[in-house]
């Protein structure tokens, strides 16, 4: 627990340099420490996310990378340069979004992301093609206000990709979204991620939206880093990859930490009433549970077995889960 992933630092661009580096990086706000020295190397081309719940230290983290804010210690380094002395270089290589993006109500999309582009001396042309990207062309003459939430958020993206950036990143695109928004939204970053070689650094409380889009996943929580690797690293432990959670007619506690013969465990998650078991071997391990049950005379209400997901990880490293 708490140690980085070995694989993960075997990555095959290694040997290039990254087109993100955080070096034991801290920030803290009067009595808050929100950031606690964290390391990390992105390379040319992934996709990583910040994955952590509220108040994880995401966004103070995003926005040292983005020079909107400085670290109190350690260094920030874009291709190679610090921010400062080189901020004109690096926004040309950073398309971003920030967690709350307020447009100019008065505006419509196509009067929006033309004002955008004329920052970056686009034309025309580019905001085209943006508008095709994002999908909306049947809303170009739409005042950004009458924009539903999803759209606001391509809208979000469109701008953020204008300058055909090197490195995009983006905190929470998808937040608040229904599942539809939320697909269209990874469907235009995957996409981009076929076409590109854009790095992509992105935040979410969402394991789904981590799984989806990135290959590698620094998991976040307090401000400091608990786990990074690709999903498979993640969940490859030695206790195993299936769960168990089952519910008792009668609730039951008393079984938390104990053993069943096989040498798995019995978590009782008493905020859900629900008890968690992580198998490697299911075939031989279930019996052995249903047996564990009948002895003891406890009658099972529900049970269900599923693959472990980041969620389950995250809980077993902090006692929390990733939505609270
Ligand atoms: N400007 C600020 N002044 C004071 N405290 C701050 C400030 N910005 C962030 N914090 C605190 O730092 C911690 C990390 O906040 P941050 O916004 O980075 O978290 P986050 O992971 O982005 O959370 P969320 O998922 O809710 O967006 C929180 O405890 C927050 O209250
Ligand atoms: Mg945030």
């Amino acid at each position: 627990m708490g140690t980085n992933n070995s694989k993960a630092l075997h990555h095959p661009d290694m040997k290039k340099n990254p087109v993100i580096e955080v070096k034991n990086v801290t920030k803290s706000f009067k009595s808050v420490q929100a950031v606690k020295g964290v390391d990390f190397k992105i390379f040319k081309g992934q996709s990583v996310a910040l994955l952590g719940p509220n108040g994880a230290g995401k966004t103070t983290l995003m926005e040292m990378i983005e020079g909107i804010q400085k670290p109190d210690k350690g260094e920030i380094f874009i291709s190679g340069k610090k921010w400062k002395g080189n901020e004109s270089t690096l926004h040309r290589e950073i398309g971003l979004s920030l967690q709350e993006t307020h447009f100019l109500e008065r505006l419509t999309v196509f009067e929006t992301l033309k004002l955008f582009a004329s920052f970056y001396e686009l034309g025309q042309q580019r905001v085209d093609e943006i508008i095709r990207i994002i999908g909306l062309q049947e809303k170009i003459r739409s005042y950004v206000v009458n924009l539903s939430g999803g759209q606001r958020q391509r809208l979000a993206l469109g701008i953020a990709l204008l300058n055909d950036p090197k490195i995009l990143l983006l905190d929470e695109p998808t937040t608040g979204l229904d599942p539809n928004a939320r697909r269209e939204i990874w469907s235009i970053l995957m996409d981009l991620k076929k076409h590109s070689q854009t790095s992509l650094v992105l935040t979410t409380h969402y394991m789904e939206e981590a799984e989806q889009l990135c290959e590698r996943i620094i998991i976040i929580d307090k401000g400091r880093i608990l786990k990074q690797g690709t999903l498979e690293q993640l969940l490859e432990e030695d206790n195993g990859d299936k769960i168990i959670e089952f519910a008792l007619d009668e609730s039951n506690r008393s079984i938390d930490g104990v053993s069943v013969q096989a040498g798995f465990q019995i978590q009782w998650d008493a905020n859900r009433d629900k008890g968690v078991i992580v198998l490697n071997q299911i075939e031989r391990q279930l019996p052995e549970f249903l047996n564990f049950l009948n002895q003891n005379n406890l009658r099972l209400r529900h049970l269900e077995c599923r693959r472990k997901t980041l969620d389950d990880l995250f809980t077993t490293m902090t006692g929390r889960r990733l939505h609270e």
